[in-house]
């Protein structure tokens, strides 16, 4: 669903302003702070009922103040609204109080396409597991669920394990097994589809003449019944009383991208690792419209900076289909070569957009 017009009140740096964005495609081009993240964080709330950046609800008010607004329009009459006051926030679609922001996510996700997603590609595995939950929560609330179950029962058993309360670990070590191979078996099917979108794109855009595959790796080896794996886990129960956490399971689980030569993100140059990165986010789309038949919201901050000219122009014709898309760019950087005669344009100039 795409909005024709964000109204945003004491959010962040952003003027309290209407902003028309009737357009499947905007551009916001401006100077180093002048509010172009900041927007695209307003029409991010929209969609999610918080905040991409880091922080927590109270630092999307402008400073000093203790209570913002965002407000959002498309042309079929409908209306939400994310409001935040003195710590408690509300959310209202057509007058109509939210009481889950899964109703917001299922009815227009947005992804965002950020700096800090090199980490994806880069990072920690942590990072890695946090993208593909992500990609998996985007098209299933089952796993959402299943997630949260197994992460409730993970910490349950790393405080039994800290306790060394052996009454309640065998019951743990069930539980464990049972969530985590619900997980597992949802990761192991969503990789396989994940990586038949990812790899060609990353093909079409690196051009690097080798495959460069999405490999699931679970930590249990192992998967085939929860009795299996909770007979394991209790024979390695020795070990991880003395550590006091669980070494075992889906939290320990890594994604990796590979080709003939083995792990791919190690020896990557900062080019490809953001090119990879970019394309983890083209193929979370893809995979999403494709689960859902539905098309995201795109949300692009300053995507193009580290990219060469003959990049910047593949990754732009590869942008997967959307509803909406809205792009920051510099004043330096050639956005005029991308936008169409549809394309809304305009200059961030300390909090406030103005028509370019
Ligand atoms: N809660 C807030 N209240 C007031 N100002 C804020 C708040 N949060 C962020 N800012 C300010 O908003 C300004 C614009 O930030 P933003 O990240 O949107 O800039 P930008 O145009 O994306 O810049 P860049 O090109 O460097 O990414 C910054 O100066 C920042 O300090
Ligand atoms: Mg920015």
């Amino acid at each position: 669903m795409a909005f024709s017009l964000i109204e945003t009140i004491a959010f962040r740096n952003l003027d309290d302003k209407k902003v028309n964005i009737d357009s499947s495609s905007i551009f916001i081009v401006g100077e180093n702070g002048q509010g172009k993240t900041n927007f695209l964080d307003a029409v991010y709330t929209l969609c999610y009922g918080s905040s991409f950046r880091q922080g927590n609800d109270s630092s999307s008010a402008r400073l000093g103040d203790r209570a913002w607004c965002v407000k959002g329009n498309n042309k079929e009459g409908y209306k939400c609204v994310v409001s935040w006051k003195d710590g408690s926030k509300s959310i209202t679609e057509n007058e109509k109080t939210v009481y889950d922001r899964k109703t917001l996510v299922e009815r227009n996700p947005a992804i965002v396409f950020c700096h800090e997603d090199m980490e994806f590609a880069r990072g920690e595995p942590e990072r890695r597991r946090f993208f593909f939950d992500q990609t998996a929560s985007l098209v299933s609330a089952s796993y959402i669920d299943l997630l949260r179950l197994y992460r409730r029962a993970l910490k349950a058993r790393n405080m039994a394990l800290k306790e060394k309360s052996m009454d309640i670990l065998d019951v743990l070590d069930l539980q464990i097994a049972i969530y985590g191979i619900g997980l597992c078996e949802e990761r192991l099917k969503m990789a396989a589809a994940f990586d038949q979108v990812f790899a060609p794109r990353f093909e079409e855009v690196a051009r690097l003449g080798t495959r460069i595959s999405l490999e699931y790796k679970p930590s249990w080896k192992n998967l085939d019944s929860a009795e299996e794996i909770a007979k394991n886990l209790g024979a390695s129960r020795e070990k991880e009383l003395i550590l006091g956490t669980s070494l075992s399971g889906p939290h320990r689980d890594r994604f990796v991208f590979t080709d003939d030569n083995g792990d791919f993100s190690g020896r990557a140059s900062t080019g490809q690792l953001r090119l990879l990165s970019l394309t983890l986010r083209i193929a979370q789309a893809e995979y999403y419209s494709a689960s859902t038949g539905r098309y995201p919201t795109l949300l692009l901050d300053d995507v193009l900076l580290e990219l060469d000219p003959d990049k910047k122009q593949r990754f732009m014709s590869l942008l997967p289909k959307h509803e909406q898309a809205f792009f920051t760019f510099l004043p330096g950087e050639p956005f005029g070569n991308y936008k169409s005669r549809y394309t809304l344009v305009y200059w961030a100039d300390n909090g406030r957009f103005l028509p370019a």
